[in-house]
């Protein structure tokens, strides 16, 4: 299989694409991140790659609280409208129905069928961008997105970035039982 070099790029696939809350300035505020992963089980972490320049990023460290939606495919237009505008120039907290848990700082998005509110615990300085890694303090998931107790993806219908050709997809085929087809292979 012949390689060919890119130099260094940011090529994992696919992405999440996720709607990141915060408050700034008293005010709720959403920005589409597809750079978001799952950080630690215990305690539950998620991290999320912030630009330095983000309005988000203030806010964040202002409250010191954030949260991470995880939107259907219905949202599509929303997600990306909050990746387009800045909470500097437009109210992109009107696009939904905004709730709050407990630590008030974190806005969490009604529509989106999964939401997690998170308090920082690390901010990493990495160059353009910090990690924000927050430990999840509560999460919520809409009833009906649920079978027998658990998230069904199915239902969530979730969306996927594709990076280099910047386009939404959704989720394919099931493959194959992780922790299950690869026994036996070695
Ligand atoms: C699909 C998509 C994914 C994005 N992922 C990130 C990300 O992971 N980190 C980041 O800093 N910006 C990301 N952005 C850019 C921000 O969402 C965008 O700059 C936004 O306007 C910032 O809003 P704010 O100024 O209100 O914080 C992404 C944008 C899109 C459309």
């Amino acid at each position: 299989m012949k390689k060919v070099k890119l130099g260094p790029r940011t090529l994992i696939y696919p992405l999440p694409a996720v709607l990141i809350g915060c408050t700034f300035d008293k005010r709720p505020n959403f920005m589409t991140a597809s750079w978001c992963c799952i950080a630690c089980s215990e305690p539950a972490a998620v991290a999320v790659s912030i630009k330095k320049t983000r309005f988000t990023l203030k806010g964040i460290e202002e409250r010191g609280a954030f949260s991470v939606n995880v939107p259907s495919t219905k949202l599509v237009r929303e997600v990306d409208a909050c990746g387009l505008y800045s909470g500097r120039d437009k109210d992109k907290a009107r696009l939904f129905d905004v709730f709050y848990g407990d630590l008030r700082a974190a806005p969490l998005v009604r529509e989106c069928p999964i939401n997690h509110e998170c308090k920082v615990v690390h901010l990493l300085d990495v160059g353009s961008h910090k990690l924000v890694v927050g430990e999840i303090v509560e999460t919520y998931m809409t009833e009906d997105c649920q079978v027998q107790g658990e998230p069904d993806a199915e239902k969530i219908d979730p969306m996927i970035y594709l990076t280099s050709v910047r386009q939404y997809a959704r989720l394919g085929d099931v493959l194959a039982k992780a922790y299950k087809v690869g026994k036996g292979t070695i």
